[in-house]
């Protein structure tokens, strides 16, 4: 994720906005930059790559400024590059900018911005922030030209904007993503979160959603959504450094689960447009969308299990046939495939070695490839004909939460579209489609049985999901989880499938989580529960809130879906919050489990 950091009234801004950039280096990068401003106007250096490198040449900026802010580019719109790095200028070099989030409507304001003749030198959306602000009058009135500004962006960002003639003045604009101010004695500072001005203060005041800021060395003027002049309370950070890296939280797991409203967000963000999918924003040409009679997904890990959700997804809604495999095993199988597939890798790093061998096998066939990833630049990125991000942000924790849920949801998404295209267009879900980000921050604000919950399985050595359909699919996801991160031996099974052989291993206190979001199917998975429950096994439910009560005293988490069909990714969040402090509480090495690796570069 993007990281954010300003000072100013310095005695020195470089090596301070230095040292903030290597702060935010935690929440992953491909390039950085800085901006410097003082009386002789705005000097800046931008590349790709470490912030150690911009260090490395820092001679190239002047010393003893007093303002400055500088970034930390996670690629999201246009690959990483010295040009796609922040900060980002007008034409004339006057007005630079930092942006972390999603400008929606980039596309129409770039149009509209190079029709009257603003030049333009990079891929990102945020480019257009510094060309507004300079139509604006920014160069000599910041605060007005971000209120103008700020009325003609759509999406979810915040940013930070200094005039090469307003060399004592920070702009920072919230909407959606965090922005924190820091109070220093002589200074002040600005940074998309705590950790990037530790060092120097631990005085601090969120802007909350909405909110302009006009900071000076001594003054720290606020303005909430409405325009009116606001006081936000101020706090004291007590975190050490490395709790702060993770946002206070014990592991970048638990951050990066929480996060999940956030990242579905954005992830939704352009896609979901009133009652239609934006295909084109999704990568895709919608000409293109009619003409695949198969679908052939490939991918690794929880990126397969993703791979399972669409596959039911896009089988209902559209009514087109899905395959999908492991990719080790499909790269080496001569795998059938007919003319009109379209061949989906999902990955969340973009690198994972099977996946990349299988992309190029469906490209020597000859066939349409398109990639859904978390990367941008990553090689699957490249190697695809088409590209969709999830825009989680970085995953960090080597068990992926958020890289998967919203792998769930631009899958949703696609078949939406494709159904759309085939005339069985389900305008309604694509309406709720848009609601399920809030409905996840609802239901994480009010998890905490679940820790309770993981108390019980502490000691056990092996567990079992099921779950009919997708809840399947997710049941598989679910056992993934707890074995890597708590090493409890657990296994997924289709619910009506245990009797055929696995009923043997239920024996008394046997956990069994069982997944049942789909009311077509919830009878079924009741007598299967009662099965195992004969058999003496503690049942766990993940089921839809309609049904709650039928669980009695085994429901663990109930499922508010707006309907069954956009359950998957809300399910999803217990069974993650379950393993991870099921693995917590036995003291497991969480980030970073015994064996594995985030990304799987080698076959
Ligand atoms: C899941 O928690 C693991 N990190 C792993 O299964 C992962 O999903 C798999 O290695 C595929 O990675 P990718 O999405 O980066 O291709």
């Amino acid at each position: 994720m993007c990281g954010i950091v300003g000072v100013v009234g310095a005695e020195d801004a470089l090596p301070i906005l230095l040292q903030g950039l290597q702060r935010l280096e935690y929440r992953g990068y491909d390039s950085a930059g800085i901006a410097l401003s003082g009386p002789e106007g705005l000097a800046l250096s931008k590349a790709k790559g470490k912030v150690s490198m911009l260090a490395a040449r820092q001679d190239l900026l002047p010393r003893a400024l007093p303002c400055g802010i500088a970034h930390t580019r996670w690629a999201t719109h246009g690959a990483p590059t010295d040009e796609n790095a922040h900060p980002h200028t007008d034409c004339h070099g006057q007005i630079a900018v930092v942006h972390n989030g999603i400008v929606e409507n980039y596309r129409e304001l770039k149009g509209e911005l190079m029709a009257r003749g603003h030049r333009f030198v990079s891929d990102t959306d945020t480019e257009v922030i510094p060309h507004l602000l300079e139509d604006y009058g920014g160069a000599t009135d910041l605060l007005t030209a971000a209120r103008n500004t700020e009325a003609r962006l759509q999406g979810a960002y915040a940013f930070l904007a200094v005039s090469g003639q307003q060399p004592d003045y920070v702009v920072a604009v919230r909407r959606a993503s965090p922005l924190i101010i820091g109070r220093g004695d002589a200074a002040n500072y600005i940074a998309s979160d705590f950790t990037a001005f530790l060092d120097a203060t631990r005085r601090a005041i969120v802007l909350e959603n909405g909110d302009m800021a006009a900071v000076t060395p001594k003054t720290i003027r606020i303005w909430n959504e409405q325009g009116a002049l606001v006081d936000r309370p101020e706090m004291t950070v007590d975190w050490d450094i490395r709790q702060a890296e993770r946002g206070g939280y014990p592991h970048f797991m638990l951050k990066e689960i929480l996060e999940q409203p956030e990242a579905w967000s954005d992830c939704l963000l352009e896609r979901v447009q009133g009652e239609r999918i934006q295909v084109e924003a999704m990568g895709l040409a919608r000409a293109a969308l009619a003409g695949w009679e198969r679908i052939q997904i490939v991918a690794a890990g929880t990126a397969y299990h993703a791979g399972l959700v669409g596959k039911a997804l896009i089988e209902t809604l559209a009514r087109i046939p899905v395959d999908v495999d492991v990719a080790s095993e499909f790269r080496y199988r001569d795998p059938i495939l007919l003319p009109n597939t379209l061949v989906l890798a999902v990955s969340q790093s973009g690198e994972t070695a099977d996946t990349l061998a299988s992309l190029a096998l469906a490209k020597q066939r000859g066939l349409a490839t398109y990639a859904i990833t978390n990367t941008v630049g990553s090689t699957v990125a490249r190697e695809a004909g088409a590209v969709g991000y999830t825009y989680a942000g970085p995953e960090i924790a080597v068990a992926s939460t958020k890289a998967y849920t919203t792998q769930i949801l631009l899958l949703t998404a696609l078949a939406l579209a494709l159904a759309d295209a085939r005339h069985r267009a389900r305008t309604d879900l694509v309406a709720k489609l848009a609601s399920l980000p809030a409905l996840a921050e609802q239901w994480l604000a009010a998890s905490e049985g679940i820790r309770l919950a993981a108390q019980s399985l502490t000691d056990q050595e092996q567990m079992f999901y099921i779950g009919r359909g997708i809840d399947y699919a997710l049941a598989m996801e679910g056992q993934l989880k707890m074995k890597e991160i708590s090493y409890i031996h657990a296994e997924a099974y289709p619910a009506g499938e245990l009797k055929h052989g696995t009923l043997a291993l239920i024996t008394e206190g046997v956990p069994v989580v069982a997944i049942a979001t789909q009311p077509r199917l919830m009878a079924k998975v009741q007598s299967n529960v009662a099965e195992v429950k004969a058999r003496g096994a503690r049942v766990y439910a993940v089921g839809a809130a309609a049904l709650q009560e039928s669980w009695g005293d085994d429901s663990l988490a109930t499922i508010a879906a707006p309907d069954p069909l956009l359950a998957p990714a809300l399910a999803a969040l217990p069974l993650q919050l379950l393993a991870y402090w099921t693995a917590s509480l036995r003291g497991e090495d969480i980030d970073k489990p015994r064996n594995l690796a985030k990304s799987v570069t080698v076959e």
